[in-house]
């Protein structure tokens, strides 16, 4: 079995695949920029995404992928009782790269509507028939960007270098710790060969984290990706922006398949049990 249909098999009780959520303290430090770039590096892996845009009130997912989207989150909530995996399927839009992304409402004024059960059915419905669900937030830990926290099999806590970013990130870090998500919780620097009081080599320590994964600063590469919507993975690929984020879609990809084929932990005394009871 191939590393691709070992990663397709339905799991138990129905869910198949990682929920990943890109959070962080603030606005315009790259969370958008690296959700939908994390999302197309994974799709060369042979593995399928969906990526939702949770940020209810400015989501900007579609625009970042070129994408016109014909549905969003919203008109799911009118069907929510009768919906499945199948009829969720006709909401997704669909990237030439294959990544399926669920939009968000298209005005600010509508993010009221998606409530908490809505949030629950489809990240369920999508985590069933998808190997990746990835989340992109908006800044700081609205009640929906908690919720995506709290169902996350893993939390990308977005910072940059400057001040204001680690001051709030630090709070934002402190509160997922006393929630109990620490162990799911990976701290990413994004633009973090730039210029700046803070270096990045000392951030994970002024943050109580022992690693962290490094994005440099590319300023024109991200800004115009975003601008032209057409992520920079797939048109910069050799760039050192794009190889970090291919990085991240590995050490992603290398930690499920540690997590999903490590063996049980009393699989080896089961074994022994099972040997003892046909000598
Ligand atoms: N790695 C990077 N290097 C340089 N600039 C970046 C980088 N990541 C993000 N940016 C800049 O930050 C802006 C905001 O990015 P975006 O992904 O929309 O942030 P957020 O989703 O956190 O609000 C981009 O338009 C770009 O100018
Ligand atoms: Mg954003």
């Amino acid at each position: 079995m191939n590393h691709a249909d070992r990663m397709n098999e339905e799991q138990p009780g129905g869910k198949r695949g990682e929920m990943i959520v890109v959070c962080g303290a603030k606005g315009g430090i790259g969370k958008t920029a690296l959700a939908v770039n994390l999302a197309v590096a994974l799709t060369k892996k042979n593995i399928q995404i969906s990526v939702m845009d949770g940020d209810f009130q400015f989501g900007d997912v579609a625009l970042a992928l070129d994408l016109h989207p014909t549905f969003s989150i919203k008109d799911i909530v009118a069907d929510i009782d009768s919906m499945d995996r199948f009829a969720l399927a006709g909401f997704l839009i669909h990237h030439n790269s294959g990544v399926k992304v669920l939009a968000a409402p298209e005005r600010p004024e509508f993010a009221d509507m998606i409530k908490a059960n809505i949030i629950d059915r489809v990240c369920d419905l999508l985590l069933s028939q998808q190997d990746y669900l990835i989340v992109d937030t908006g800044a700081g830990l609205p009640e929906n960007t908690l919720q995506f926290i709290e169902k996350a099999d893993q939390i990308f806590v977005v910072t940059t270098l400057e001040m204001t970013a680690i001051k709030n990130t630090k709070l934002m870090l402190d509160t997922l710790d006393v929630l109990g998500y620490r162990n799911k919780t990976h701290l990413v620097i994004n633009r973090a060969t730039m210029e700046s009081v803070i270096k990045a080599a000392d951030v994970p320590d002024i943050l109580g984290f022992d690693t962290s994964i490094y994005i440099p600063n590319e300023f024109h590469l991200v800004a115009q990706s975003l601008n032209i919507g057409i992520p920079f993975v797939s048109n910069q690929a050799k760039s050192d922006l794009a190889k970090a984020v291919f990085k991240m879609a590995e050490q992603l990809i290398s930690r499920r398949e540690i997590s999903l084929f490590k063996p049980k932990q009393n699989s080896f005394i089961k074994q022994l049990f099972h040997r003892g009871g046909h000598l």
